[in-house]
């Protein structure tokens, strides 16, 4: 799989939130990860502002959360305390076989090099310690939105969805056990306008750095058909399933 650059959300931290599907994202993912996580200590990578982070809170759990991003971590330290450090996914803030758990969410599509993110979890967890990862990228939704909103994706950074995924496969090849494939449904309301408005505001990652030219000639059009879909203002019910993957550190 081709290597790429960690991308850290810093430019977006403050609209983050409101724009991924705020409280109600964050309770369903939550609740998909909470069941598999062993008692102990557990460090959410790529925690962001930390909404999913706290919601994985349990009696038994004790929560750190690290992101690349100060200014997503700014938000996460609101909700934890005293429990948010800066770090990268591949260079994590522990010593050897530590943790009991290490989670993922919609996070490795994000990083340079998941397998090396995979391997440093291994390092840093103990021997029956996890990993939770939940993919950042959908399964493909089958609606009228799609052909323009969602291909853009494929068109732009190829090989997104498949690195969002890809937590199972490098786990397996570096030595965990699979422990559970599934997925979580996230339901958002979303009106083709609405996605236009998003688009041009470049709210999405693979938007934030398109030059003009590709711009114009990709993403232009992608927002005129949306815009010019029966109905642009009506809400059309998106179920964006996101593949869930549980390893297990033999
Ligand atoms: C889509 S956000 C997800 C945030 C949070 N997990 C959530 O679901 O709300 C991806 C996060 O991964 C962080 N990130 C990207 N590459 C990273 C890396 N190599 N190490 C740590 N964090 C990273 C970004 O800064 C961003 O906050």
């Amino acid at each position: 799989m081709e290597e790429h650059v960690s991308t850290s959300y810093a430019r977006i931290a403050d609209r983050y939130e409101d724009v991924r599907g705020g409280a109600a994202r964050a309770v369903a993912l939550a609740d998909a990860v909470r069941p598999w996580l062993p008692p102990g200590r557990l460090l959410d990578v790529g925690a962001g502002t930390g909404i999913v982070t706290a919601g994985l809170a349990r009696p038994d759990v004790s929560l750190v959360a690290c992101d690349l991003s100060v200014e997503m971590l700014a938000r996460a330290a609101a909700r934890l305390p005293g429990r948010v450090v800066v770090a990268d996914a591949v260079a994590l803030p522990v010593p050897d076989g530590v943790l009991d758990a290490v989670t993922y969410v919609w996070v490795l599509h994000h990083v340079g090099d998941a397998r090396a993110c995979l391997a440093e979890a291994w390092r840093a967890l103990r021997p029956g310690g996890r990993v939770v990862s939940v993919a950042g990228l959908p399964l493909p939704v089958d609606d009228d939105l799609a052909p323009s909103f969602d291909a853009l994706v494929d068109v732009l950074r190829p090989g997104h969805r498949e690195r969002a995924a890809a937590a199972g496969p490098i786990g397996v090849e570096l030595g965990f056990r699979a422990l559970h494939e599934g997925a979580v449904t996230v339901a958002l309301d979303v009106t083709p306008n609405g996605l236009a408005d998003a688009i041009e505001q470049r709210l999405f990652s693979h938007l934030w750095d398109l030059p003009d030219e590709r711009w114009r000639e990709l993403v232009e059009p992608a927002v005129a058909r949306l815009r010019a879909l029966p109905g642009p203002d009506r809400p059309r019910r998106r179920p964006y399933r996101h593949p869930v993957v549980v390893l297990e550190r033999p």
